[in-house]
């Protein structure tokens, strides 16, 4: 670690300074310099107990599950349903079966799309989404939409990077078969009122589907309490290995759904003659050979935040935000964007007068300090904002006060690039 960041512990970081150890990747340097991980709303770096958890399944039960009528088989089973059952405890879910593994939450998204989508909408019909989503969030009921001839309704993001529950009802009509949420931005970290949207899309009999990719890492989801009808999120995001996610459906609903991809596991029997009868939710929506590992590494993953206790982790992110958003809105030309010092949850987005993000991105990364700059896969939500791109600090359980220091250090010497010279309005993804 440099001086820097390792600067003595502070009484309101003990969370971080008692599991830095956990995780092995913040060992490393970069060009001699320690990792400054700061870009955990991409993907989130691992304990000890999720690699410890996959490496266990594949040195003691590793076979395929369903299909192999011999004790190792089992075992492997039995593995992948109790991380079900994690699953399910951790999101408060009625039954195991509410719970289907997928690939992530944009292959969760897509399923939905593809599946109870296509069912309930038609040509004239129209989808509610909000004006901050993630691409993941956006494209599949675009696509449906377009194949559909039905119109894709956006709510408006308000001044504080929400949606306002009126805003969002205003909306709601005789024609919406469908609500899309985001829980939480991952461009501005604002946390979208979802139990009051749902209530709402409830009241005129809309079904809500949420994307709680930046959600469940940061704080306690409860279902049930959301009364969401879906729910998709990602492992990777939650500490768990990549290659897996999750969709929760209420059980009348996601039991109704037909097979997304078809394949090994998804039928009873099949013949050449007879129609094909598929099994029952979640084996039917998970066809193939799952990621076994991915959700028994998952579930590690949901034990081990459990573990820390929502209270700790809660009160380590607003500590990080708050004091994030005031260390960096001090340094001249820096704006946060947004004010995700009201709900804290983990992102602080911002903007350097003058210089394009990439080369904010560029030299942070030449101190050692790695976050993302772009459009965070939102250009819809960044064009709203009227940004190029922002610069996004996201944080986890593992991070710590002195390196939002080196962050407001390394912002305080930032000069314009061959970005901002050569191409100002270039951006990516
Ligand atoms: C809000 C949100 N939704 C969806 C996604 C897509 O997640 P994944 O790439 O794991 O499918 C992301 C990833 O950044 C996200 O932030």
């Amino acid at each position: 670690m440099t001086e820097t960041t390792q600067a003595t512990t502070r009484p309101d970081e003990q969370l971080a300074s008692s599991i830095r150890e956990d995780f092995p990747i913040l060992r490393a340097t970069f060009g001699g310099r320690p990792l400054v991980y700061l870009d955990n709303a991409a993907t989130a770096q691992k304990p000890r107990p999720v690699l410890d958890a996959i490496q266990d399944y594949y040195c003691t039960a590793n076979s395929n599950i369903g299909r192999g009528y011999y004790k190792l088989s089992m075992a492997a089973t039995d593995r992948y349903e109790q991380a079900r059952h994690t699953v399910q405890t951790a999101l408060g879910a009625r039954h195991p079966d509410e719970v289907v593994f997928t690939r992530s939450t944009t292959d969760a998204t897509n399923l939905l799309a593809d599946t109870f989508g296509r069912q309930l909408v038609g040509p004239g019909d129209q989808v509610v989404v909000c004006g901050m989503e993630h691409n993941s969030n956006l494209l599949p009921w675009r696509r449906l939409c377009e194949s559909a001839h039905a119109e894709l309704v956006v709510a408006p993001v308000n001044e504080r990077g929400t949606v306002n529950v009126a805003d969002f009802a205003a909306l709601l009509g005789p024609r919406t078969r469908l609500a899309a949420i985001g829980h939480v931005s991952n461009v501005l970290g604002t946390v979208n009122p979802v139990r009051e949207m749902t209530a709402a899309a409830h009241r005129h009999g809309v079904p809500v589907v949420v994307d709680g990719a930046q959600a469940v890492p940061h704080r306690p989801v409860n279902v049930a309490d959301l009364d969401a009808d879906f729910y998709c999120f990602s492992g990777h995001k939650v500490y768990g290995p990549m290659g897996i996610g999750v969709l929760y459906g209420k059980q009348e609903l996601i039991s109704a759904l037909p097979p997304y991809q078809v394949g090994g596991g998804t039928v009873k029997g099949v013949s050449y003659a007879e129609p094909v009868e598929y099994v029952p939710v979640p084996a039917r929506l998970e066809a193939g050979t799952p990621n076994i590992a991915g959700a028994v590494g998952l579930a590690a993953a949901l034990r081990y935040v459990a573990g820390l206790g929502w209270e700790s982790v809660r009160k380590h992110d607003e500590t990080l935000v708050r004091y994030a958003v005031e260390s960096l809105n001090a340094i001249p030309r820096v704006n946060v964007i947004g004010n995700p010092e009201d709900d804290p949850s983990g992102i602080v987005s911002l903007v350097v007068d003058g210089i394009h993000p990439y080369d904010v991105g560029g030299h942070l990364d030449e101190h050692g300090i790695a976050v993302r700059s772009g459009v965070h896969c939102a250009s819809t939500f960044l064009d709203s904002l009227g940004l190029l791109g922002t610069v996004r600090i996201s944080f986890a359980v593992y991070n710590t006060l002195a390196e939002i220091d080196a962050v407001a250090q390394a912002l305080n010497t930032v000069r314009p690039g061959s970005w901002t010279a050569d191409h100002p309005a270039t951006r990516f993804l």
